[in-house]
Protein backbone atom coordinates (compact mmCIF):
# COMPACT_ATOMS: atom_id res chain seq x y z
CA UNK A 1 0.00 0.00 0.00
CA UNK A 2 0.97 3.39 -1.01
CA UNK A 3 -0.64 6.14 0.51
CA UNK A 4 -0.78 10.35 -0.79
CA UNK A 5 1.69 12.14 0.96
CA UNK A 6 1.43 16.56 0.91
CA UNK A 7 4.84 17.31 1.85
CA UNK A 8 6.43 14.77 -0.68
CA UNK A 9 3.92 15.84 -3.24
CA UNK A 10 5.11 19.67 -2.82
CA UNK A 11 8.36 18.91 -3.00
CA UNK A 12 10.19 20.54 -6.43
CA UNK A 13 14.06 19.00 -6.55
CA UNK A 14 16.41 18.43 -10.25
CA UNK A 15 16.35 14.48 -9.86
CA UNK A 16 16.75 13.21 -12.84
CA UNK A 17 13.95 11.07 -14.14
CA UNK A 18 14.51 8.48 -16.55
CA UNK A 19 12.64 7.84 -20.03
CA UNK A 20 11.25 3.93 -19.77
CA UNK A 21 8.50 2.17 -22.21
CA UNK A 22 6.10 0.37 -20.80
CA UNK A 23 6.35 -3.13 -20.01
CA UNK A 24 3.12 -5.19 -20.56
CA UNK A 25 2.73 -8.18 -18.00
CA UNK A 26 1.40 -11.04 -20.53
CA UNK A 27 0.42 -12.85 -17.55
CA UNK A 28 -2.76 -10.73 -17.05
CA UNK A 29 -3.76 -10.44 -20.84
CA UNK A 30 -7.17 -11.71 -21.26
CA UNK A 31 -7.43 -13.10 -17.70
CA UNK A 32 -10.82 -11.57 -17.34
CA UNK A 33 -12.68 -12.10 -20.47
CA UNK A 34 -16.18 -11.72 -20.31
CA UNK A 35 -16.13 -8.88 -17.54
CA UNK A 36 -17.26 -5.48 -18.76
CA UNK A 37 -16.26 -2.05 -17.46
CA UNK A 38 -17.33 1.78 -17.04
CA UNK A 39 -15.13 4.59 -17.02
CA UNK A 40 -16.46 7.53 -16.11
CA UNK A 41 -14.41 10.91 -16.19
CA UNK A 42 -14.36 13.75 -14.51
CA UNK A 43 -12.47 17.08 -15.07
CA UNK A 44 -9.99 18.39 -17.84
CA UNK A 45 -8.95 16.89 -21.36
CA UNK A 46 -5.62 15.62 -19.61
CA UNK A 47 -8.06 13.51 -17.53
CA UNK A 48 -10.05 12.44 -20.84
CA UNK A 49 -6.66 11.28 -22.60
CA UNK A 50 -5.19 9.39 -18.96
CA UNK A 51 -8.68 7.00 -19.71
CA UNK A 52 -8.41 6.64 -22.89
CA UNK A 53 -4.64 4.22 -21.66
CA UNK A 54 -7.29 3.37 -18.65
CA UNK A 55 -9.39 1.99 -21.38
CA UNK A 56 -6.53 0.23 -23.35
CA UNK A 57 -5.49 -1.37 -19.77
CA UNK A 58 -9.09 -2.53 -19.01
CA UNK A 59 -9.33 -4.13 -22.33
CA UNK A 60 -5.95 -5.61 -22.31
CA UNK A 61 -7.13 -7.79 -19.45
CA UNK A 62 -9.77 -8.53 -21.65
CA UNK A 63 -12.66 -6.55 -20.29
CA UNK A 64 -15.62 -5.31 -22.75
CA UNK A 65 -16.78 -1.56 -22.53
CA UNK A 66 -20.33 -1.23 -21.98
CA UNK A 67 -22.44 2.40 -22.19
CA UNK A 68 -24.26 1.98 -18.62
CA UNK A 69 -22.18 1.82 -15.38
CA UNK A 70 -25.61 -0.19 -14.07
CA UNK A 71 -24.12 -3.11 -16.74
CA UNK A 72 -20.78 -2.97 -15.88
CA UNK A 73 -18.99 -5.62 -13.49
CA UNK A 74 -16.01 -2.73 -13.58
CA UNK A 75 -17.10 0.83 -12.36
CA UNK A 76 -13.72 3.43 -13.01
CA UNK A 77 -13.96 6.84 -11.53
CA UNK A 78 -11.48 9.13 -13.14
CA UNK A 79 -11.65 12.04 -10.91
CA UNK A 80 -10.85 15.94 -11.16
CA UNK A 81 -9.64 17.87 -7.67
CA UNK A 82 -9.95 21.38 -9.26
CA UNK A 83 -13.17 22.81 -7.75
CA UNK A 84 -15.17 21.39 -4.57
CA UNK A 85 -17.84 20.27 -6.97
CA UNK A 86 -15.97 18.20 -8.69
CA UNK A 87 -14.99 16.53 -6.04
CA UNK A 88 -19.13 16.36 -4.85
CA UNK A 89 -19.87 14.70 -8.01
CA UNK A 90 -17.69 11.55 -8.38
CA UNK A 91 -18.85 11.38 -3.92
CA UNK A 92 -22.23 11.75 -5.32
CA UNK A 93 -21.59 8.43 -7.55
CA UNK A 94 -19.50 6.25 -5.23
CA UNK A 95 -22.80 6.84 -3.00
CA UNK A 96 -24.72 5.74 -5.82
CA UNK A 97 -22.31 2.99 -6.43
CA UNK A 98 -22.51 1.43 -2.72
CA UNK A 99 -26.58 0.79 -3.20
CA UNK A 100 -25.43 -1.10 -6.33
CA UNK A 101 -22.58 -3.31 -4.74
CA UNK A 102 -25.12 -4.19 -2.29
CA UNK A 103 -26.93 -5.65 -5.02
CA UNK A 104 -24.43 -6.77 -7.20
CA UNK A 105 -21.82 -8.36 -4.72
CA UNK A 106 -18.93 -8.97 -7.03
CA UNK A 107 -19.39 -5.34 -8.26
CA UNK A 108 -15.49 -3.68 -8.75
CA UNK A 109 -14.85 -0.32 -8.18
CA UNK A 110 -12.03 1.70 -8.94
CA UNK A 111 -11.02 5.29 -8.60
CA UNK A 112 -7.90 7.14 -10.36
CA UNK A 113 -7.09 11.28 -10.97
CA UNK A 114 -6.72 14.14 -9.30
CA UNK A 115 -8.73 13.24 -5.87
CA UNK A 116 -6.51 9.86 -5.24
CA UNK A 117 -3.55 11.97 -4.78
CA UNK A 118 -5.39 13.98 -2.04
CA UNK A 119 -4.72 12.75 1.58
CA UNK A 120 -8.27 13.93 2.76
CA UNK A 121 -9.88 11.83 0.22
CA UNK A 122 -7.64 8.67 0.65
CA UNK A 123 -8.07 8.80 4.07
CA UNK A 124 -11.83 9.68 3.56
CA UNK A 125 -12.00 6.16 0.96
CA UNK A 126 -10.60 3.81 3.63
CA UNK A 127 -12.65 5.24 6.41
CA UNK A 128 -16.05 5.36 4.79
CA UNK A 129 -15.93 3.78 1.55
CA UNK A 130 -14.38 0.08 1.76
CA UNK A 131 -16.21 -1.24 -0.43
CA UNK A 132 -14.19 0.64 -3.35
CA UNK A 133 -11.62 -2.21 -4.51
CA UNK A 134 -8.63 0.13 -6.15
CA UNK A 135 -7.24 3.78 -5.70
CA UNK A 136 -4.09 4.21 -8.26
CA UNK A 137 -2.41 7.52 -8.42
CA UNK A 138 -2.27 9.76 -11.52
CA UNK A 139 1.93 9.34 -10.60
CA UNK A 140 1.84 4.77 -11.53
CA UNK A 141 -1.46 4.68 -13.35
CA UNK A 142 0.82 2.39 -15.43
CA UNK A 143 0.85 0.05 -12.90
CA UNK A 144 -2.95 -0.59 -13.02
CA UNK A 145 -3.27 -3.73 -14.55
CA UNK A 146 -1.61 -5.63 -11.64
CA UNK A 147 -3.07 -3.35 -9.60
CA UNK A 148 -6.28 -4.54 -10.59
CA UNK A 149 -5.33 -8.02 -10.74
CA UNK A 150 -4.18 -8.17 -6.74
CA UNK A 151 -7.15 -6.18 -5.92
CA UNK A 152 -9.20 -9.02 -7.33
CA UNK A 153 -7.14 -11.94 -6.81
CA UNK A 154 -6.46 -10.94 -2.86
CA UNK A 155 -10.15 -9.62 -2.78
CA UNK A 156 -8.38 -6.75 -0.56
CA UNK A 157 -8.53 -2.95 -1.02
CA UNK A 158 -5.61 -1.44 -2.74
CA UNK A 159 -4.50 1.83 -2.27
CA UNK A 160 -1.20 2.66 -4.42
CA UNK A 161 -0.48 6.42 -4.88
CA UNK A 162 2.97 7.65 -5.14
CA UNK A 163 3.14 11.60 -4.14
CA UNK A 164 6.79 12.03 -6.17
CA UNK A 165 6.87 11.46 -10.00
CA UNK A 166 8.36 8.16 -11.16
CA UNK A 167 10.18 7.99 -14.33
CA UNK A 168 8.34 8.89 -17.79
CA UNK A 169 7.12 6.28 -19.12
CA UNK A 170 6.74 6.18 -23.08
CA UNK A 171 4.20 3.35 -24.81
CA UNK A 172 1.36 3.48 -22.99
CA UNK A 173 -1.19 1.51 -24.68
CA UNK A 174 -4.48 3.87 -25.84
CA UNK A 175 -7.71 3.45 -27.22
CA UNK A 176 -8.86 6.98 -28.68
CA UNK A 177 -11.80 8.07 -28.20
CA UNK A 178 -11.92 9.60 -32.04
CA UNK A 179 -10.20 8.27 -35.42
CA UNK A 180 -10.13 11.74 -36.90
CA UNK A 181 -8.33 13.72 -33.64
CA UNK A 182 -6.15 13.13 -30.77
CA UNK A 183 -4.60 14.37 -27.84
CA UNK A 184 -0.71 13.97 -27.21
CA UNK A 185 0.91 14.64 -23.86
CA UNK A 186 3.66 17.30 -24.45
CA UNK A 187 4.20 18.09 -20.68
CA UNK A 188 3.11 16.60 -17.08
CA UNK A 189 2.78 18.72 -14.21
CA UNK A 190 2.65 21.99 -12.83
CA UNK A 191 5.30 23.89 -11.38
CA UNK A 192 3.66 27.55 -11.20
CA UNK A 193 2.13 27.02 -7.49
CA UNK A 194 -0.42 29.78 -7.60
CA UNK A 195 -2.22 29.86 -4.36
CA UNK A 196 -5.58 28.68 -4.87
CA UNK A 197 -4.85 25.61 -7.18
CA UNK A 198 -4.32 22.07 -6.76
CA UNK A 199 -2.96 20.29 -9.57
CA UNK A 200 0.88 20.73 -8.66
CA UNK A 201 0.21 19.07 -5.85
CA UNK A 202 -2.27 16.16 -7.25
CA UNK A 203 -0.10 16.31 -10.58
CA UNK A 204 3.56 16.63 -9.27
CA UNK A 205 6.70 18.62 -10.92
CA UNK A 206 7.21 20.11 -14.92
CA UNK A 207 8.12 17.05 -16.65
CA UNK A 208 8.47 17.41 -20.51
CA UNK A 209 8.35 14.52 -22.75
CA UNK A 210 11.49 13.88 -25.32
CA UNK A 211 10.88 15.94 -28.20
CA UNK A 212 11.56 12.39 -30.66
CA UNK A 213 8.84 10.79 -28.79
CA UNK A 214 6.33 13.46 -29.62
CA UNK A 215 6.99 13.59 -32.68
CA UNK A 216 7.26 9.94 -33.49
CA UNK A 217 2.93 9.72 -31.70
CA UNK A 218 2.39 12.66 -34.07
CA UNK A 219 3.50 10.59 -37.19
CA UNK A 220 2.18 7.63 -36.13
CA UNK A 221 -1.17 9.03 -35.64
CA UNK A 222 -0.45 10.83 -39.27
CA UNK A 223 -0.01 7.43 -40.46
CA UNK A 224 -3.32 6.44 -39.08
CA UNK A 225 -5.27 9.01 -40.78
CA UNK A 226 -5.73 11.62 -38.29
CA UNK A 227 -6.72 15.49 -39.29
CA UNK A 228 -6.27 17.33 -35.78
CA UNK A 229 -4.04 16.62 -32.74
CA UNK A 230 -4.13 18.90 -29.50
CA UNK A 231 -0.62 18.85 -27.34
CA UNK A 232 -1.77 18.71 -23.71
CA UNK A 233 -0.25 20.04 -20.77
CA UNK A 234 -1.42 21.69 -17.39
CA UNK A 235 0.67 24.73 -18.72
CA UNK A 236 2.38 23.46 -22.54
CA UNK A 237 3.62 27.21 -22.60
CA UNK A 238 6.95 25.61 -20.36
CA UNK A 239 7.46 22.87 -22.73
CA UNK A 240 11.11 21.92 -23.03
CA UNK A 241 12.32 23.84 -19.69
CA UNK A 242 13.56 21.01 -17.70
CA UNK A 243 14.63 19.15 -20.20
CA UNK A 244 16.61 21.09 -23.27
CA UNK A 245 18.56 24.81 -23.26
CA UNK A 246 17.44 25.85 -25.97
CA UNK A 247 13.55 24.04 -27.66
CA UNK A 248 10.92 25.27 -25.79
CA UNK A 249 7.30 25.17 -27.87
CA UNK A 250 7.38 27.41 -29.99
CA UNK A 251 9.94 24.99 -31.91
CA UNK A 252 8.20 22.08 -31.15
CA UNK A 253 5.03 23.75 -32.54
CA UNK A 254 6.63 24.58 -35.76
CA UNK A 255 8.21 21.11 -36.42
CA UNK A 256 4.58 19.61 -36.03
CA UNK A 257 3.27 22.32 -38.23
CA UNK A 258 5.93 21.16 -41.09
CA UNK A 259 4.06 17.72 -41.38
CA UNK A 260 1.34 17.21 -43.54
CA UNK A 261 -1.47 17.44 -40.46
CA UNK A 262 -4.02 19.70 -41.37
CA UNK A 263 -4.98 20.94 -37.48
CA UNK A 264 -3.04 21.21 -34.15
CA UNK A 265 -4.00 23.11 -30.89
CA UNK A 266 -2.60 23.03 -27.72
CA UNK A 267 -3.75 23.87 -24.30
CA UNK A 268 -3.51 25.49 -21.50
CA UNK A 269 -0.93 28.48 -22.00
CA UNK A 270 0.44 29.87 -18.42
CA UNK A 271 0.79 33.97 -19.51
CA UNK A 272 3.84 33.77 -18.03
CA UNK A 273 5.77 31.88 -20.17
CA UNK A 274 4.00 32.72 -23.65
CA UNK A 275 7.02 34.12 -25.42
CA UNK A 276 7.53 35.97 -28.72
CA UNK A 277 8.79 32.92 -30.89
CA UNK A 278 5.50 31.15 -29.92
CA UNK A 279 3.37 34.08 -31.48
CA UNK A 280 5.21 34.04 -34.52
CA UNK A 281 5.17 30.37 -35.21
CA UNK A 282 1.80 30.20 -34.71
CA UNK A 283 0.54 33.54 -36.78
CA UNK A 284 2.74 31.75 -39.68
CA UNK A 285 2.12 28.71 -39.72
CA UNK A 286 -1.83 28.07 -41.14
CA UNK A 287 -2.08 24.52 -39.56
CA UNK A 288 -1.66 25.75 -36.11
CA UNK A 289 -5.11 27.06 -34.98
CA UNK A 290 -6.05 30.52 -34.35
CA UNK A 291 -6.80 30.23 -31.19
CA UNK A 292 -5.30 30.51 -27.84
CA UNK A 293 -6.64 29.87 -23.95
CA UNK A 294 -5.24 32.96 -22.02
CA UNK A 295 -6.42 32.31 -18.70
CA UNK A 296 -6.67 35.94 -16.68
CA UNK A 297 -7.92 34.28 -13.45
CA UNK A 298 -8.45 38.13 -12.33
CA UNK A 299 -8.29 42.03 -13.55
CA UNK A 300 -6.95 42.91 -10.30
CA UNK A 301 -3.21 42.90 -10.17
CA UNK A 302 -3.47 43.07 -6.42
CA UNK A 303 -5.34 39.83 -6.84
CA UNK A 304 -3.17 38.49 -8.83
CA UNK A 305 -0.72 38.81 -6.73
CA UNK A 306 -1.79 37.24 -3.96
CA UNK A 307 -3.00 34.31 -6.55
CA UNK A 308 0.89 34.07 -7.06
CA UNK A 309 0.13 34.35 -10.93
CA UNK A 310 3.53 35.95 -11.76
CA UNK A 311 2.03 38.65 -13.77
CA UNK A 312 0.25 41.99 -13.47
CA UNK A 313 -2.94 43.14 -15.01
CA UNK A 314 -0.78 45.46 -17.67
CA UNK A 315 1.64 42.87 -18.71
CA UNK A 316 -1.04 40.52 -19.50
CA UNK A 317 -3.24 43.33 -21.42
CA UNK A 318 0.18 43.63 -23.39
CA UNK A 319 0.79 40.35 -24.24
CA UNK A 320 -3.17 40.34 -25.08
CA UNK A 321 -2.78 43.01 -27.33
CA UNK A 322 0.42 41.20 -28.89
CA UNK A 323 -1.23 38.31 -29.84
CA UNK A 324 -4.49 39.84 -30.95
CA UNK A 325 -1.88 42.26 -33.39
CA UNK A 326 0.27 39.41 -34.43
CA UNK A 327 -2.11 36.44 -35.52
CA UNK A 328 -4.76 37.44 -38.10
CA UNK A 329 -7.95 36.32 -37.03
CA UNK A 330 -7.02 34.85 -33.44
CA UNK A 331 -9.74 33.89 -30.81
CA UNK A 332 -9.08 34.45 -27.68
CA UNK A 333 -10.60 32.64 -24.20
CA UNK A 334 -9.62 32.89 -20.77
CA UNK A 335 -10.42 31.15 -17.49
CA UNK A 336 -12.05 33.50 -14.24
CA UNK A 337 -12.06 33.14 -10.46
CA UNK A 338 -14.14 35.21 -8.67
CA UNK A 339 -14.33 35.84 -4.75
CA UNK A 340 -10.81 34.87 -4.05
CA UNK A 341 -10.23 35.48 -0.44
CA UNK A 342 -10.40 39.19 0.07
CA UNK A 343 -11.25 40.55 -3.55
CA UNK A 344 -13.56 43.83 -3.07
CA UNK A 345 -15.94 45.04 -5.10
CA UNK A 346 -13.27 46.95 -6.49
CA UNK A 347 -10.95 44.16 -7.59
CA UNK A 348 -14.10 43.48 -9.32
CA UNK A 349 -14.69 45.95 -11.20
CA UNK A 350 -11.19 45.52 -12.53
CA UNK A 351 -11.52 42.50 -13.76
CA UNK A 352 -15.18 43.54 -15.52
CA UNK A 353 -13.19 46.13 -17.11
CA UNK A 354 -10.20 43.73 -18.02
CA UNK A 355 -13.22 41.90 -19.85
CA UNK A 356 -14.61 45.02 -21.72
CA UNK A 357 -10.96 45.27 -23.08
CA UNK A 358 -10.60 41.76 -24.22
CA UNK A 359 -13.63 40.99 -25.26
CA UNK A 360 -13.11 37.55 -25.63
CA UNK A 361 -14.46 34.81 -27.35
CA UNK A 362 -15.35 32.50 -25.01
CA UNK A 363 -14.40 32.32 -20.91
CA UNK A 364 -14.55 30.00 -18.33
CA UNK A 365 -15.84 31.43 -14.89
CA UNK A 366 -15.69 30.20 -11.58
CA UNK A 367 -16.43 31.12 -7.54
CA UNK A 368 -13.04 30.45 -5.72
CA UNK A 369 -13.47 26.98 -4.32
CA UNK A 370 -11.04 26.76 -0.71
CA UNK A 371 -8.55 22.99 -1.60
CA UNK A 372 -6.83 21.63 1.43
CA UNK A 373 -3.73 22.32 1.34
CA UNK A 374 -3.45 25.40 -0.87
CA UNK A 375 -1.72 28.49 0.25
CA UNK A 376 -4.73 30.72 -0.50
CA UNK A 377 -7.63 28.39 1.74
CA UNK A 378 -5.36 29.95 5.08
CA UNK A 379 -6.27 33.34 3.54
CA UNK A 380 -9.02 35.63 5.91
CA UNK A 381 -12.08 35.49 3.66
CA UNK A 382 -14.51 37.68 4.48
CA UNK A 383 -16.72 38.09 0.93
CA UNK A 384 -20.16 36.21 1.45
CA UNK A 385 -21.17 32.68 -0.93
CA UNK A 386 -23.77 35.45 -1.92
CA UNK A 387 -22.01 38.23 -2.68
CA UNK A 388 -19.88 35.65 -4.81
CA UNK A 389 -22.58 34.52 -6.56
CA UNK A 390 -23.73 37.97 -7.01
CA UNK A 391 -20.17 38.74 -9.24
CA UNK A 392 -20.15 35.40 -11.09
CA UNK A 393 -24.11 35.88 -12.32
CA UNK A 394 -22.94 40.09 -13.30
CA UNK A 395 -19.62 38.38 -14.78
CA UNK A 396 -21.31 35.91 -16.80
CA UNK A 397 -23.63 39.21 -18.16
CA UNK A 398 -20.79 40.28 -19.42
CA UNK A 399 -18.53 37.24 -20.73
CA UNK A 400 -22.05 36.34 -22.65
CA UNK A 401 -22.49 39.50 -24.49
CA UNK A 402 -19.20 39.31 -26.03
CA UNK A 403 -19.37 36.01 -27.35
CA UNK A 404 -22.54 36.67 -29.04
CA UNK A 405 -21.06 40.50 -30.14
CA UNK A 406 -18.29 38.90 -31.93
CA UNK A 407 -20.30 35.66 -33.19
CA UNK A 408 -22.27 37.83 -34.89
CA UNK A 409 -19.17 39.26 -36.90
CA UNK A 410 -19.36 35.90 -38.65
CA UNK A 411 -22.75 36.15 -39.86
CA UNK A 412 -22.43 35.87 -43.88
CA UNK A 413 -18.68 34.67 -43.28
CA UNK A 414 -17.51 31.03 -45.15
CA UNK A 415 -15.44 29.27 -42.10
CA UNK A 416 -13.46 26.09 -42.19
CA UNK A 417 -15.28 23.23 -40.04
CA UNK A 418 -14.24 20.24 -39.23
CA UNK A 419 -17.15 17.60 -39.01
CA UNK A 420 -17.80 15.90 -35.20
CA UNK A 421 -20.74 14.36 -36.34
CA UNK A 422 -24.55 14.86 -36.23
CA UNK A 423 -26.32 17.64 -33.88
CA UNK A 424 -28.72 16.77 -31.11
CA UNK A 425 -31.19 18.99 -33.99
CA UNK A 426 -32.82 17.45 -36.27
CA UNK A 427 -31.21 16.93 -40.00
CA UNK A 428 -27.96 19.17 -38.48
CA UNK A 429 -24.57 18.16 -38.35
CA UNK A 430 -21.64 19.92 -35.75
CA UNK A 431 -17.71 20.92 -35.65
CA UNK A 432 -15.41 23.38 -34.82
CA UNK A 433 -14.44 26.20 -36.66
CA UNK A 434 -10.37 27.07 -36.96
CA UNK A 435 -10.93 29.17 -33.71
CA UNK A 436 -12.80 27.03 -32.02
CA UNK A 437 -16.22 28.12 -32.55
CA UNK A 438 -18.95 25.29 -32.42
CA UNK A 439 -21.19 25.30 -35.57
CA UNK A 440 -24.70 23.26 -36.03
CA UNK A 441 -25.31 23.06 -39.66
CA UNK A 442 -27.22 21.84 -42.45
CA UNK A 443 -25.88 19.56 -45.45
CA UNK A 444 -27.32 18.57 -48.54
CA UNK A 445 -23.92 16.24 -49.66
CA UNK A 446 -23.23 13.39 -47.08
CA UNK A 447 -20.34 14.66 -44.38
CA UNK A 448 -18.42 12.36 -41.77
CA UNK A 449 -16.54 13.01 -38.98
CA UNK A 450 -12.77 14.27 -39.33
CA UNK A 451 -13.99 16.01 -43.25
CA UNK A 452 -13.08 19.52 -43.14
CA UNK A 453 -15.54 21.51 -44.85
CA UNK A 454 -16.74 25.08 -45.93
CA UNK A 455 -19.60 26.36 -43.96
CA UNK A 456 -21.36 29.51 -44.48
CA UNK A 457 -22.50 30.84 -41.03
CA UNK A 458 -26.43 31.82 -41.25
CA UNK A 459 -26.77 33.00 -37.97
CA UNK A 460 -25.25 33.67 -34.49
CA UNK A 461 -25.80 32.73 -31.23
CA UNK A 462 -23.96 33.05 -27.46
CA UNK A 463 -22.50 29.80 -27.53
CA UNK A 464 -22.69 27.80 -30.78
CA UNK A 465 -23.52 29.52 -34.89
CA UNK A 466 -25.32 28.24 -37.25
CA UNK A 467 -24.73 27.60 -40.62
CA UNK A 468 -24.87 25.72 -44.06
CA UNK A 469 -23.01 23.81 -46.34
CA UNK A 470 -23.71 25.50 -50.06
N1 LIG B 1 -11.23 27.60 -7.28
C1 LIG B 1 -11.85 28.03 -8.40
N2 LIG B 1 -11.35 27.86 -9.63
C2 LIG B 1 -10.16 27.26 -9.74
N3 LIG B 1 -9.41 26.96 -10.81
C3 LIG B 1 -8.30 26.32 -10.39
N4 LIG B 1 -8.31 26.19 -9.06
C4 LIG B 1 -9.46 26.77 -8.63
C5 LIG B 1 -10.04 26.97 -7.35
N5 LIG B 1 -9.43 26.56 -6.23
C6 LIG B 1 -9.78 27.34 -12.17
C7 LIG B 1 -8.74 28.30 -12.78
C8 LIG B 1 -8.03 27.42 -13.77
C9 LIG B 1 -9.12 26.47 -14.19
C10 LIG B 1 -8.64 25.22 -14.81
O1 LIG B 1 -9.81 26.19 -12.99
O2 LIG B 1 -9.45 29.33 -13.42
O3 LIG B 1 -7.50 28.15 -14.85
FE1 LIG C 1 -2.91 25.53 -11.37
FE2 LIG C 1 -1.62 27.82 -11.86
FE3 LIG C 1 -0.52 25.45 -12.61
FE4 LIG C 1 -2.69 26.37 -13.89
S1 LIG C 1 -0.66 27.35 -13.84
S2 LIG C 1 -2.36 24.27 -13.17
S3 LIG C 1 -3.81 27.41 -12.28
S4 LIG C 1 -0.90 26.13 -10.52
Amino acid sequence: MHLPDYKEARTRDHRDYQRISYEVDSAVQNKYKGKTFFIKTYGCQMNEHDSENIEAFLSYLGFSKVDNYLKADLVWLNTCSIRENAHNKAFGMLGRLKHLKNEKKDLLIGLSGCMAQEVSVVETIMRDYPFVNFVVGTHNLHQLPSIIDKAIVENQQQIEVFSREGDLIEGLPVVRANSYKAYVNIIYGCDKFCTYCIVPYTRGRERSRAKEDILKEIDELIQDGYKEVTLLGQNVNAYGKDLYENYHLGDLLEEIALKNIPRIRFMTSHPWDFNDRMIEVIAKYPNIMPSVHLPVQSGSSRILKLMGRRYTRESYLELFHKIKDTIPGVSISTDIIVGFPGETEEDFQETLSLVHECQYDNAFTFIFSTREGTPACKLPDNVSLEEKEERLHRLNEVVNTYFLENNKKLEGQVLKVMVEGVSDKKDMYYGYSETNKLINFSSSQEVKPGDIIDVLITSAKTWSLDGKVE
